[in-house]
Formats: C-alpha cells, structure tokens, sequence
C-alpha cells in the first residue's frame, strides 16, 4: 500500500508472522526504495515482496497548471500559493530491478503495467517470483503470455485503492477465472478485494483461490500509519454508500470512501499521476489539519466489516488462526 500507509517495521512484523509482507515503492524515489528494503531485510529474515507502479511514460518536469477545481478548493482553504505543480522524476523501472536484484528481493508484484522481456528475463535468472496484477482473464492471458507471472494477483471491483489491471476496465468473475485457471495447474491465483475477516479468506480458499492479499483490513491496525482521522473515518462509515471509484485524486480509478475530493467533479482531468501531483498539496493540508473532506481515503468495499481498530498481531491472529 503506496501513500506512506506502512512502515519497514509494520512489513517486517506482516513477514514474521508468517504472512508475505508487501513493500510499496509506488511514488518513492530510489533512495528511499533501496532505504526501505534494507530496513525491511534488517528487521526479518522471512519472505516479504515488493509492488512496482509499472510505467514507462516520460513524464515532462515543467510546472503545469492545477485543475481549476483544486485551485478553487486552495483559495478557500486559504492555502494557494502556487497554481502551478511539478511532477518529481521517478526511478527508471530498469533501476528498480536492478536494486530488487542487488538486494536479493524473494518475490515482485506488478501493477498498472507489464514488465519488458529483458526485466523479466533478468528478475527470473535471479530467481525472483514475480506476481502480476490482473483485472480481468483478458489481461491474465496476457501476463502468462509476457510476464512468465508465478502468481497471478486477480484483483476484484470490491478493492481498494487503485485497479491495478493494464488493460481496460473490464473485471471477470470469480467462476471465470477458476476456470480460467485450470489450464494452468502449475501457477498460482491469489484473490484480492473485500477480504477483511477469517471467514473471507476461508470461504476464498474453498472457492479454490491458492491466497488472497488483504489492505483495507491491514490499514484499520494501530500499526499503519494511516492518519488517526483516516482510521476513523473507516471505522465510522458516517456516509450511507460508503465507498466509491474516483479518478479525481490520482487521475486513475481508485476505491476509497466517498468525501468531497473523491466526488469533484473535475473538467479537465489530467490522468496518472498528475492528478496526484495536482493534488498533493490540498491532501497534505487535509492530513496535517486533520480534515477528511480533501484526504485519500482508499478503502475496499470490505470496510462494513470493520468495526474497531486492531493491533496488528490482533488483526493477524484474528484472520489466520
Ligand atoms: C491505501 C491503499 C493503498 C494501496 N496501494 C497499492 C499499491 O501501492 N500497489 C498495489 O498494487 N495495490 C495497492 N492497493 C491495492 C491493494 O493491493 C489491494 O488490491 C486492495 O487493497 C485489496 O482490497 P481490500 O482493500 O478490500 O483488501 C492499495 C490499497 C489501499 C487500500
């Protein structure tokens, strides 16, 4: 979970417990990547993974202009200083697998894009599993086709924060993609979204799903650090429909609960990651004042199955034993 949710110690203690902890590069400089992993390898000696934005866009570091909808909200808030923002250059992807090889990382997940063969070639020489995110049985083709993925992650609408598929916006279901899978008796199919409780990840398994990967459930802990309004908010649900798929935040379709900045209707969207950037400031505002109108509150659907906040170990123990 990228957004500063989770901490080397908060994925070490996922790792130790015996579950795969996840480390988020998403929006990290490289430094502070290599910086994390090594905190991570410090702190457990079990296996834990490493999720890749996948992207190769060149993104321009010129000042663009901010939507008007998110100068309008600045100027109320009385924050606006710049109407402009610039989007920081990330690491290349070629960097990042060679970090993830140089540090000996057990196991990659992918988002948002496919890896080039080369990458690919190279995480497999060094024995690295690689697990892709997948939307639909369209783009699960796909990644055992280019991806040569040991896991597939099948991430339902039900999820929270980004859909992390590459193709278009099209989920298949849970009956789809068991069949789907039997031609492939030698790989495996983690399920993701609105898997909160102990009964969820059984009733998953029996379905014949080989995981599932857990977030929602994971950021109502002490332990992340998601900000204690965030928490609340999530444990609150004060809003009857309480989650929605917004891309005025990030520019990409994203689930979390339904506030003002998800709900903005913006004229001019100017798509990932700029909107992240466009909104960047407003979010930080909203964090450090404590006003969950103009935060991201990424949440899956699973959220009315939360009703307190948890100790991390709590929350292992409770879905795991
Ligand atoms: C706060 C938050 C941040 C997330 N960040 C990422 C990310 O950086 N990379 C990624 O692949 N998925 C990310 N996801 C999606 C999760 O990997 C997963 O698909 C989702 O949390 C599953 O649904 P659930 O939240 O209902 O458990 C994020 C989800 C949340 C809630």
């Amino acid at each position: 979970m990228a957004g500063g949710i989770t901490t080397p110690e908060f994925i070490a203690q996922v790792s130790n417990f015996g579950i795969l902890g996840a480390i988020p590069s998403g929006y990290m400089p490289l430094k502070q990547v290599q910086e994390f992993i090594e905190s991570v390898k410090a702190l457990t000696s079990k296996a834990f993974s490493i999720n890749l934005f996948v992207d190769y866009n060149y993104y321009s570091q010129d000042p663009l202009a901010k939507p008007k909808e998110i100068l309008e909200i600045e100027a109320e808030l009385g924050i606006l200083k710049e109407s402009k923002f610039t989007i920081p250059s990330p690491p290349t992807m070629s960097d990042l697998i060679e970090l993830i090889i140089e540090q000996n990382v057990p196991v990659v997940s992918t988002t948002f894009g496919l890896l080039k063969e080369a990458e690919i070639a190279a995480l497999k020489k060094a024995g690295t599993l690689i697990m892709t995110t997948v939307n639909s049985v369209e783009e699960a083709t796909i990644a055992f086709e280019t991806q040569d993925s040991d896991i597939l992650i099948y991430q339902n609408s039900n999820a929270g924060g980004h859909q992390g598929g590459f193709e278009c916006d099209v989920y298949s279901t849970e009956v789809e993609f068991i069949s789907f899978m039997q031609n492939y008796s030698d790989k495996y199919l983690v399920m993701t979204g609105g898997i909160v409780t102990r009964d969820d990840v059984k009733c998953t398994l029996k379905k014949g799903f080989d995981g599932v990967q857990i977030g929602t459930g994971f950021l109502t802990t002490n332990e992340s650090t998601a900000t204690k309004e965030y928490k609340q908010a999530l444990i609150a649900k004060t809003r009857h429909d309480a989650t929605m798929f917004t891309t005025s935040i990030t520019g990409k379709k994203a689930r979390g609960l339904k506030n003002t900045l998800a709900l903005l209707d913006i004229q001019n969207n100017l798509g990932f990651p700029h909107m992240h950037y466009a909104s960047m400031l407003l979010r930080k505002y909203a964090r450090d004042v404590g006003n969950t109108e103009f935060q991201s509150l990424w949440a899956g659907s699973g959220i009315n199955k939360i009703e307190e906040i948890k100790s991390l170990n709590e929350y292992m123990n409770a879905i795991i034993k």
